[in-house]
């Protein structure tokens, strides 16, 4: 059993192959940019196919970290995940052996944390970690917790795990969350699925992704309809069959090529992005003064108003959809920088998404941060390529936007937190001319 996976209740993390990106910064960028589709939506249908035994089959599934960590995952409760191809994963959740989510998979990956509503309705328990692990606060879990009691889940939490019974059947039942949560809502109405009788999620969070997990569980056979915007109904059913789903666009890529496009004075078409889930980020961007035009299976950007100094500053606010994701303040502070004048942003929903920023100072950017949630910046600065660090995900595209629009070469530490969520990201950077190399930390690459 030499390639048998050790069983560990206590952690040890596994070592992390650390990366480089090195950008030469100056260049207009021009082309064409295919869209992935949308990590936010394609992990949780990866979640949703144990609902039932039978085979789901997912196409234009990005080829992201964080979905071969989510596939993993499966993989180790028994689950079988097939790769036949690239962007196409199919489900089988026939044979599930464990009920047990472990801390190696939670700290990876917050979305581990949708196991716990479809395994729980569907075989009544499961032991899954807690994903921030002990540092309850930041990024809690409590509402997802909440929701599976109001369904009457017994769930008690002991040593960073939530131990989660319902003894026969989940119970449809009125979940009224304290404010909206995506996750929390996704959790929610697929533990209903398979419940007893009716539930009703107010204030349910209005994501477009979640409307593609509502698709999804449609064509499986759930009962579930979104009734007024911020209201989704489920009728429980007993059983749900195996379904076939391709994943909608991912919006928060699309949003950080605009800004590629705007930085960097370029022109480029977002090959099958759709302006639908972009609305407010949109109309952000023409505030700024950034062109953008939409097509029917494309978005066009035109970053021309940067070389005459026509960018705007403005104020910015991060709000649940439809609002400004929080997902695009980074690169729109990015953005920001290079507006003629004073720009506020107001980082509404999380407490740690602005500590990049401190970063982009490092390049020349003038920004001062009043608080954890408010920051003004001041443009437009000439950026200057620097050593600089990735703390997570958003934050690292963005430090990769940064380094485009700015003189001379940037060295950025802990690229590997980019492909968490951005499928190709180099190659797609690099065939629209930007200067970049990707290489293991420690070695020296030079950008082509
Ligand atoms: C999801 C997205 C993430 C995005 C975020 C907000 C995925 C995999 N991730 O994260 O990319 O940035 O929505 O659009 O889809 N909260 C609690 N208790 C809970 C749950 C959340 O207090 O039980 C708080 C959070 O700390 C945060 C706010 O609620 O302040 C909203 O978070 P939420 O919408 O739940 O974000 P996620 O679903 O984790």
């Amino acid at each position: 059993m030499a390639d048998a996976k050790p069983f560990h209740w206590e952690y040890n993390p596994e070592p992390v192959a650390r990366e480089v990106f090195r950008v030469e910064g100056g260049h207009a960028l021009s082309g064409v940019v295919p869209i992935s589709g949308a990590k936010n939506a394609a992990l949780k249908m990866l979640a949703a196919a144990t609902l039932t035994g039978e085979r789901c089959r997912f196409t234009n599934v990005p080829e992201i970290e964080d979905v071969r960590v989510m596939a993993d995952t499966l993989r180790d409760l028994g689950v079988v995940v097939d790769h036949p191809e690239a962007n196409v994963y199919e489900v089988a959740s026939g044979d599930v052996e464990w009920l047990f989510v472990p801390l190696e998979a939670a700290a990876k990956m917050r979305a581990s944390f949708m196991l716990l509503g479809p395994l729980l309705t569907r075989f009544g328990r499961v032991i899954i970690s807690n994903p921030g692990g002990d540092r309850i606060g930041r990024r809690p879990v409590d509402l997802h917790v909440e929701a599976m009691r109001a369904l009457g889940a017994s769930i008690d939490y002991r040593n960073g795990y939530y131990f989660a019974t319902a003894p026969g059947r989940l119970r449809g039942g009125e979940i009224r969350f304290p404010f909206v949560s995506v996750m929390g809502t996704e959790n929610a109405m697929l533990a209903a699925t398979l419940a007893e009788g009716h539930t009703t999620i107010r204030p349910a969070a209005q994501e477009p992704e979640i409307d593609d997990l509502i698709t999804f569980l449609q064509e499986m056979g759930a009962e579930v309809e979104r009734t007024y915007p911020d209201t989704i109904e489920i009728e429980g059913r007993k059983r749900l069959r195996g379904a076939e789903h391709r994943v909608i666009p991912d919006r928060i890529e699309a949003g950080t090529f605009i800004i590629a496009g705007a930085v960097t004075g370029g022109r480029l078409t977002l090959q099958g992005a759709s302006c639908d889930h972009l609305a407010s980020f949109i109309e952000t961007m023409d505030r700024v003064g950034v062109g953008v035009s939409c097509g029917s299976d494309a978005i066009e950007v035109d970053g021309s108003a940067l070389l005459e100094g026509g960018y705007r500053a403005i104020d910015v606010e991060t709000a649940p959809y439809p609002g400004l994701p929080t997902d695009l303040q980074p690169p729109t502070a990015v953005l920001l920088t290079q507006a003629t004048g004073t720009s506020h942003v107001h980082e509404a929903i999380f407490e740690d998404r602005l500590e990049w920023l401190a970063e982009v100072r490092r390049m020349g950017a003038r920004i001062d941060m009043a608080d954890a949630h408010h920051a003004t910046i001041e443009g437009p600065a000439q950026l200057i390529g620097a050593e600089v660090e990735i703390g997570d995900l958003r934050a690292g595209a963005s430090l990769i936007l940064a380094a485009l629009a700015a003189q001379g070469t940037t060295v950025i530490h802990g690229a590997h937190h980019v492909h968490r969520g951005y499928e190709n990201i180099e190659r797609k950077f690099l065939d629209i001319g930007a200067s970049l190399a990707r290489s293991a930390e420690g070695t020296d690459v030079t950008p082509t």
